[in-house]
């Protein structure tokens, strides 16, 4: 049955990017498994999946990220805090793999996927320069960023979405330099402070009339 609209309306107003966590408070494992299941089942284009999440549960990491984060007191307070991170680039060896992946999951001969196969190496392989694949691939972690933020709404669990970060210092910190991944964003996770005075502020918004344009 589909989630009551007055329900799914006040869960997203309810939502606010956190400024202060409750340090205490920490998202259950359930919770938790829920959460990362929205970052797994989040659609990509092709489904190629160029990304890799990074739970950070080290304090001492995060510790480390809060002065390359604009001294914000969310990487460190809150009761998780994840690393969104993308392929800087995407090889042959990473097509090849997720089309080993589809024949795995759904029985399917590689022979029969060779199609599918070579289109997207043509296309991003071959076809896209290194520069723009990783823009390319950044844009689709913000589409699970955006999965995970409506997921936590839900569950009532508080996030905050971080750009407010120094990529390539999150790389050196997390041991991703030589890595085929770059830091792109990240997101804090958990239950607001009552402290916190941006729950109690009013969202703004530009109007529905300026955002949305009905074409009949
Ligand atoms: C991609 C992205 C990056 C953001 N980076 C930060 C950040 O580094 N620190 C912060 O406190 N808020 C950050 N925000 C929160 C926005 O300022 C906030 O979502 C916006 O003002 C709308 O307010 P609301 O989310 O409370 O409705 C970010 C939001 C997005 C979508």
């Amino acid at each position: 049955m589909a989630i009551n609209h007055l329900e799914l309306l006040e869960k997203l107003n309810w939502r606010y990017a956190t400024k202060i966590f409750d340090k205490n408070k920490k998202i259950s494992k359930e919770n938790l498994e829920i959460l990362i299941q929205s970052l797994v089942l989040s659609p990509s284009s092709y489904g190629l999946q160029p990304w890799k999440f990074i739970v950070v549960e080290n304090q001492e990491l995060r510790e480390k990220l809060k002065p390359v984060s604009w001294g914000q007191s969310q990487v460190t307070d809150a009761s998780h805090f994840i690393v969104f991170t993308t392929l800087k680039e995407i090889k042959s060896s990473f097509v090849d793999d997720y089309i080993s992946r589809i024949s795995e999951v759904r029985g399917q001969t590689k022979e029969s996927l060779v199609g599918y196969e070579n289109m997207m190496k043509k296309n991003i392989v071959e076809g896209m320069n290194k520069d723009y694949v990783f823009h390319w691939n950044q844009r689709q972690a913000y589409i699970a960023m955006g999965f995970l933020l409506e997921t936590a709404a839900l569950l009532e669990i508080d996030t905050v979405p971080m750009e407010g970060i120094d990529p390539k210092a999150y790389d050196s910190i997390l041991g991703l330099s030589d890595s085929d991944y770059g830091t792109v964003a990240a997101v804090a996770l958990g239950y607001r402070d009552p402290n916190d005075k941006y729950a109690e502020v009013k969202k703004v918004r530009f109007s529905k009339d300026q955002m949305i344009q009905v074409l009949k």
